[in-house]
């Protein structure tokens, strides 16, 4: 054993030598930022490359350079023992994604012997006269030994939360090393669902303390909702002056002042700025004035019962993973409030202080959360679970300080959670009291312990409609193992759906269902959808192709495998559809249309609709005829008024549609005017089209076998298909029972797998055999059995052709035929994923023109986004580029669509009778199946369009319940009609 034998990486002590947590500031206190490129070596344990480096005079030329912040299996360094440079493809010391289990073998404080560490070296100069400073560490994963010019400073665990040391930096030449291993005691409370990244990933600052410098400093600012007076108390540990200029206030630290301002809240984040200053520095104050209580089992801010429309939120960035720059920070906050959220959960860590500053100047809730996860526990029946381990406290409580003291005077952070998934323990009733003393002014939220008795709410995961509706009217089942008492105050709690909806792959279904539910009960203060962006790497393959690369592209175990990739946001930071779905479901205006008019319902707890207006525009089948703007009256918080229609139908014959848009009237500071809010759309009036009288045409009979013509269609006498359509050579249309699974079909692990039922009953093979080609009167029947080898079940589809003047008109009636059991599943009632037809056209077609629900994808259980209207879009763009390729691009309730080739190319166009859904790519269903990345899907040289009657809904089952049956497509009779027409 070498000098390090005191093994503190195994410690159970948080750390050592350092500062007491205290409050992040913006200071006038002069701070050196040492971000930058260091000197680095990689080693493989923890004795790294021994004392050496300490000194002074230590030659590190020949050491690799590192960017810091940067997490160093994420940066090219070299690796000593593997040849050439580390990349992203799985070296011994890569990224590594594990879901729930820990990447080391459970038996803390222990961790493994090869343990790699990352010896950083940095000299810097320091003005000449320069003080006393302190040496900050915002972020270092995950346990850090830290020297200045030689001299030990001490050493911390707690990788996403501060860490000060008081730093002897010298005047002139100074030289910080930095020992940082990937694992120790804290990786066992670390254990949350993301990349194992280490390294100095967040800022590194020195900051001068001049004498009378403040060390900490605790704003309370109070709001009355009953008086509209605030209350300002600034605390500081030294005598300071406290300046608001704005309100006129000038104040002793630790005096009081009441005076009348306006609230901060998400919707109306009014900061009042300021100053505090004391003898050696000033600091910046970003005060809001607010009251969080919880009345009558209710949340309220300001005296209003608040909703969260939140989200979950890693810091991830697909190149440098949770080392985020700061307009990373704010692409995030402006997309979110670009898309009607209000509310954050920084799952499950505290972020860069940055992006709390972003949330309080441009509006955000935040539930902040601690560093602290012990999941992987589960694997060792909990046994050993450092919540229940006296021993563990101190560093829990460390975590849950360092956050405290770091947020405190934050006044978008509206509640403190102490943890993610770590299961029950007396250590967290250590942990409650202790924030109860430090900060009344915040309820408290723990998730896992069934009893939630050092929670402020009741919380829950994933749970089904129905149960969730139970919860709002505290009618739900109690938790096992829950006495009366403990009971009763847990049904007397609030209730916050910190985890909902798993976006992963294409997904997450029911927004709106769940929406509906929480707006209904006010014991539910809203929810957050898991999760805001998919942690994904952007790598290049070996033939150089760039993909996004998840756990199981590295080859490791355990493995988290794809469940990294489960964000609204892609990888790339591009929106997902289920974004757009979203923000659709969560706008803050309502709108309801009946009898009296327009109903408009202001859903916002504490903002008035004066930043708003309303806009209209009326379509007839998809073109706008008329468009105007609409008075809309300043709605208070959760007020509603109703209006007339702005615009009536007229009476030429199509369907007739409003659709208002309510719109910034200013620019925010997180969108320019004009930005969309809220959209509503209503029916004025479908005026039927008056029948055109057409001559119906009968099948010609071929003599001997030659082909059978129909109106514009030629078949083939044998099998019955279609060969032609006005001159275009055609694949089917043919029963299409199948789609390529989605993540949420797949379930979680054996549970809800409906990928596998289908797979196990054939749906994914099924052979088509043509048992009649008749012609009967004017049409043509042709009569199939479409079934999968191994079994005797079947789909029975009768095609029924018929044509008149111009057009071909099919009917189409399917009945599943036999048990449809499979021995695995015995499933009586298997739905399927889709009831439709598959269409084969030429490559050289490109162009699709519809009227129904769009422009981007829509499936039943996730419409709210996609308008009826009139919309253009070539194929290609049609793509939903998954990183896991799968079903994607659905288009609901399609009334007609055309599609459109090459020059000279007769268009197709497709007119339901009177619905249907399509999609369209260059590639079949089991091809999107089997590929593994995008890049794997290759034109087929043919363009597939998707005829349906229906496509299941999404669901969230990746993580979460079962699709609700509403959403499947019965196993029964169906039959449905489609029109073909044409054109040159
Ligand atoms: C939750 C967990 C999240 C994530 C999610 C599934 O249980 O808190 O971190 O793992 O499930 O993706």
């Amino acid at each position: 054993m070498t000098e390090d034998n005191d093994r503190y990486w195994e410690s159970l002590a948080p750390g050592a030598g350092r500062r007491a947590p205290r409050a992040d500031a913006r200071t006038d206190a002069r701070t050196l930022s040492l971000n930058g490129t260091w000197r680095f070596r990689l080693c493989a344990d923890a004795r790294g490359t021994g004392s050496a480096f300490l000194a002074h005079g230590f030659d590190d030329t020949a050491w690799d350079e590192i960017a810091v912040p940067s997490h160093w299996v994420l940066e090219r360094v070299t690796t000593p023992g593997a040849a050439g440079p580390a990349s992203l493809r799985g070296t011994a010391d890569g990224p590594l994604y594990t879901n729930t289990a820990f990447p080391v073998p459970i038996d803390p404080p222990r961790v493994p012997t090869e343990n790699p560490t990352g010896d950083y070296r940095l000299v810097f100069d320091a003005p000449d006269d320069w003080g006393r400073s302190v040496l900050r560490f915002q972020g270092v994963d995950s346990a850090a030994k830290v020297w200045l010019n030689g001299e030990e400073l001490g050493w911390s665990t707690g990788s996403r939360l501060p860490v000060e040391f008081d730093a002897p930096v010298r005047p002139g030449r100074n030289v910080l090393a930095v020992r940082v291993h990937r694992w120790s005691a804290g990786t066992y409370l670390e254990d949350q669902d993301m990349w194992w990244l280490p390294g100095i990933f967040r800022d590194v600052e020195v900051i001068e303390r001049p004498d009378g410098a403040v060390d900490d400093h605790h704003v309370h600012a109070d709001y009355d909702p009953a008086t509209g007076m605030g209350t300002l108390r600034v605390d500081a540990d030294v005598p300071g002056l406290v300046e608001i200029p704005e309100l006129g206030l000038r104040l002793e630290a630790g005096e009081e002042a009441r005076i009348a301002v306006e609230p901060w809240s998400a919707e109306t984040p009014r900061l009042y700025r300021g100053t505090l200053t004391s003898r050696g520095e000033s600091i910046v104050l970003a005060v809001g004035f607010r009251r969080v209580e919880i009345q009558g089992g209710v949340l309220e801010v300001n005296g209003a019962p608040v909703f969260f429309r939140g989200v979950n939120r890693h810091e991830h960035h697909w190149d440098t993973g949770r080392t985020l720059d700061r307009e990373t920070m704010v692409a995030d906050v402006v997309a979110m409030k670009r898309h009607n959220i209000n509310a954050v959960r920084t799952s499950h860590y505290p972020p860069h202080p940055e992006f709390l500053r972003l949330c309080d100047e441009y509006g955000l809730w935040v539930v902040e959360e601690c560093d602290l996860e012990t999941h992987g526990f589960i694997y060792a029946g909990w046994d050993g679970n450092p919540a229940s381990d006296p021993r563990w406290a101190a560093a829990m409580l460390d975590r849950v300080r360092r956050m405290v003291e770091r947020d405190k005077n934050r006044p978008s952070v509206v509640v403190w959670s102490l943890a993610n998934e770590s299961w029950v323990g007396d250590n967290f009733a250590t942990l409650e009291e202790w924030v109860r003393r430090r900060d009344p002014s915040r309820p408290i939220l723990y998730e896992r312990d069934p009893s939630y008795r050092n929670s402020d709410f009741y919380s829950l995961m994933y749970p089904d409609l129905e149960r969730l509706d139970a919860i709002g009217r505290r009618e739900e089942d109690r938790p096992e193992g829950i006495d009366d008492s403990a009971d009763a105050r847990r049904r007397g709690l609030p209730f916050l759906l910190v985890e909902y909806a798993h976006a992963m792959g294409n997904g997450p279904g029911s927004l709106a269902d769940y929406h509906a539910v929480m707006r209904n009960h006010e014991r539910i203060c809203g929810g957050f959808v898991w999760e805001w962006i998919d942690h994904g790497f952007r790598q290049v393959d070996a033939a150089d192709r760039e993909f996004v690369m998840h756990g199981g592209d590295v080859d490791y175990r355990p493995n988290g495998g794809r469940y990294c990739l489960d964000g609204l946001l892609f990888a790339d930071r591009t929106p997902s559809p289920a974004l757009a779905e979203l923000a659709a479901v969560l706008q803050p205006l309502e709108f309801e249309h009946g009898a009296m008019g327009l109903t408009v319902r202001n859903a916002r707890d504490h903002a008035d609709t004066a930043d708003l207006s309303l806009r209209w525009r009326l379509e007839l089948d998809g073109r706008t005829l008329d468009t105007g703007s609409l008075d809309l009256p300043v709605l208070g918080p959760r007020d509603e008024a109703v209006l007339p229609l702005p615009t009536s139908a007229g009476e030429d014959p199509g369907e007739w549609w409003v659709t208002v848009e309510a719109v910034l009237r200013d620019g925010a500071l997180w969108a320019p005017a004009g930005h969309v809010v809220a959209r509503h759309q209503v029916l004025l009036a479908d005026v039927p089209r008056r029948q055109r009288s057409s001559r119906v045409l009968p099948p010609s009979v071929p003599l001997s076998g030659g082909d059978i013509e129909l109106g514009p269609g030629r078949f083939d006498s044998a099998t019955g298909r279609l060969i032609s359509l006005g001159g275009i050579p055609v694949d089917g249309p043919l029963l299409d029972l199948y789609r390529a699974p989605t993540e949420n079909d797949r379930g979680q692990g054996g549970r809800n797998n409906l990928a596998a039922v289908w797979s196990a009953v054939g749906l994914d093979r099924m052979l088509h055999r043509t048992d009649a080609v008749e012609v009967a009167g004017d049409a043509l029947v042709v009569r199939s059995r479409v079934a999968a080898a191994t079994h005797p079940h079947a789909a029975g589809v009768q095609y029924r052709w018929s044509a008149d003047d111009d057009a071909l008109r099919l009917d189409v009636t399917v009945d599943f035929l036999g048990p449809w059991t499979d021995t695995p599943y015995q499933q009586r009632d298997i739905a399927v994923p889709r009831l439709g037809l598959r269409l084969g056209l030429p490559g050289d077609y490109g162009g699709l023109a519809w009227f129904g629900r769009g422009p981007d994808e829509s499936y039943r259980d996730s419409r709210s986004a996609a308008l009826v209207g009139r919309y253009e879009a070539a194929i290609d763009d049609l793509q939903v580029g998954y990183p896991v390729p799968q079903e994607n691009g659905n288009h609901m309730d399609t009334r007609w669509l055309e599609i459109t080739g090459a020059p000279g190319l007769p268009r197709l166009r497709v007119e339901g009778l009177p619905r249907f859904d399509f999609t369209a790519r260059r590639w079949t269903s089991e091809d999107l199946e089997r590929a593994r990345h995008p890049h794997d899907l290759r034109d087929t040289g043919r363009v597939w369009v998707n005829l349906d009657h229906a496509q299941a809904g999404l669901g969230s089952a990746s993580v979460g319940p079962a699709l609700p049956e509403r959403y499947r497509i019965p196993r029964r009779r169906t039959a449905w009609s489609l029109r073909f027409v044409t054109t040159l």
